[in-house]
């Protein structure tokens, strides 16, 4: 549907509800179900303990898609020493904040293992991007990330990782938010790949792509990670009275077998 674009652009932006409807046959009251258990498992998710003070909450888990079949399989959790279930995330050299470090977060509810719509959009995702042939006779692994933002008290502020224009290390990856309410910033950025480690405010004007916000229940992006960078500004409460929050899910593409850069 977006494939194409991707190739020529490098990054795409789409409303994963309206766009799985169609392609998969499924009416908005199904869509609104499915969406409904997800925006719940968001209520329950951990402090992200690599961000601490950052109002940040996060859950992850991995799976892999098969090419052939577009299946889609969790992989099973690991137990840490504190005997909780957890998944390990690693990004190589692509985040400054953790170079060559594994972070293990705790793993997505079981619910949200099951949930069918969390699946469609790990296929949809997976149906706009592009690989060699000999990546599509093995799994690609998925990285399903659940983060939350929330600030409660106003001068908070909340940032992703890492606070810069980036690239993550995994050739695509996919935002779909979740839930916005009562927050101002969370823009979104698209730069070219020369831009990395620097801030938007900070790069020739020429270099921007694209510059968003996500602000409607599924709204989705997708980079090819060869072709731009990307960013996300920090967030904080807006006027309102209630806590602002920025709940999205994020989705990391990678092929089994990983070339040496
Ligand atoms: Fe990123």
């Amino acid at each position: 549907m977006y494939k194409n674009d991707m190739l020529e652009k490098g990054f795409i932006r789409f409303d994963a509800g309206a766009d799985i409807g169609r392609l998969y046959k499924k009416d908005a009251a199904w869509i609104a179900e499915q969406f409904a258990e997800i925006e719940q498992a968001f209520e329950d998710l951990p402090v992200d303990v690599y961000a601490a003070g950052l109002h940040r909450y996060r859950r992850f888990s991995r799976a892999v898609i098969l090419p052939w079949s577009n299946q889609v399989e969790w992989l099973p959790a690991m137990v840490n020493e504190d005997g909780e279930a957890v998944a390990e995330y690693f990004q190589g050299s692509f985040n400054p904040e953790f170079k060559d470090a594994y972070r293990s977060f705790p793993m997505l509810q079981q619910e949200m293992l099951e949930n069918e719509l969390l699946k469609r959009i790990i296929q949809f995702d997976f149906a706009q991007t592009y690989w060699e042939a000999r990546d599509m006779v093995m799994p690609v692994n998925v990285g399903v990330h659940f983060v939350k933002l929330k600030v409660e008290r106003d001068g908070d502020e909340a940032v992703s990782s890492p606070n810069c224009l980036h690239r993550d290390g995994e050739p695509f990856t996919f935002a779909h938010l979740v839930k916005r309410r009562n927050v101002v910033g969370g823009q979104n950025v698209i730069a070219t790949v020369d831009d990395v480690d620097q801030f938007p405010q900070d790069i020739d004007e020429g270099h921007i792509f694209a510059d968003f916000a996500l602000t409607k229940g599924l709204e989705s992006y997708g980079v090819a990670d060869v072709a731009v960078s990307h960013y996300v500004s920090a967030v904080r409460k807006g006027s309102g009275d209630e806590a602002g929050e920025r709940s999205m899910i994020l989705i990391d593409y990678q092929p089994t077998v990983v070339k040496p850069l």
